[in-house]
């Protein structure tokens, strides 16, 4: 008698599992904790983040194409207000430098780059409260923690949309969640950082 097969996995957990060692790598190299030991460091991390931001935003905006999905999880802004506190001027942050855009076709694609950038938000929380912790109230904090209660909501209903994508999407996903990753460490990890 052949046995029922097991049904399988969610894409989330799945695409967990691809990108594990990438987050992993990415989590080794960063050096976070040296980097944000001074206001200094701390700010030069977010000018970076916000490069990143600013060419990957737009991309998965596109092929995503749904803005009232997208809108709430964009966090440039947040990044902008977190430079401005700390003395960047808007012409300072429009000419910060940023990474090649990357090609995301399809929705697939998209969904496996946001995967990466809304799981930072995780991560993001452990960063805000060391920073906080290390540098005092006054220490701006919006791109780390700026989603307040709207955290866990918003990242349950991005792991249901992505468990929803068509069989088609997934190797897409998988694909540019990776390539995602690869691209952030080699990013925020270049010894170039200003
Ligand atoms: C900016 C770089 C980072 C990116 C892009 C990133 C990405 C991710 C992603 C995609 C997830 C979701 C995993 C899942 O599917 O459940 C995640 C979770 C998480 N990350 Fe990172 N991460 C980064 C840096 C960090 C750092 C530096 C830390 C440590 C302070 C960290 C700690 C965590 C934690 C605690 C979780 C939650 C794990 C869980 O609740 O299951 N991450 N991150």
């Amino acid at each position: 008698m052949t046995q029922p097969a097991n049904p399988p996995e969610p894409l989330h957990t799945r695409l967990r599992t691809a990108t594990a060692e990438a987050h992993e790598a990415l989590e080794r190299d960063l050096d976070w904790q040296e980097r944000v030991a001074t206001l200094p460091g701390y700010r030069a991390l977010l000018a970076r983040l916000r490069g990143f931001h600013a060419a990957y935003e737009p991309a998965i905006a596109l092929g995503l194409s749904d803005e009232a999905f997208f809108a709430p999880r964009r966090r440039l802004a947040a990044l902008d207000a977190d430079l401005a506190a700390l003395g960047l001027d808007s012409s300072t942050r429009a000419a910060l430098p940023a990474p090649p855009a990357p090609r995301l076709e399809g929705e697939g694609a998209a969904f496996g780059a946001l995967y990466v950038l809304e799981g930072s938000t995780l991560g993001g929380l452990v960063i805000g409260r060391h920073v906080g912790g290390l540098h005092g109230a006054g220490v701006p904090l919006a791109y780390s923690s700026g989603r307040g209660r709207e955290a866990g909501p918003l990242w349950r209903a991005f792991r249901a949309r992505l468990d929803g994508l068509g069989a088609g999407q997934e190797q897409a996903a998988f694909a540019a969640g990776v390539a995602t990753f690869e691209a952030m460490r080699g990013w925020l990890t270049t010894a170039a950082l200003g």
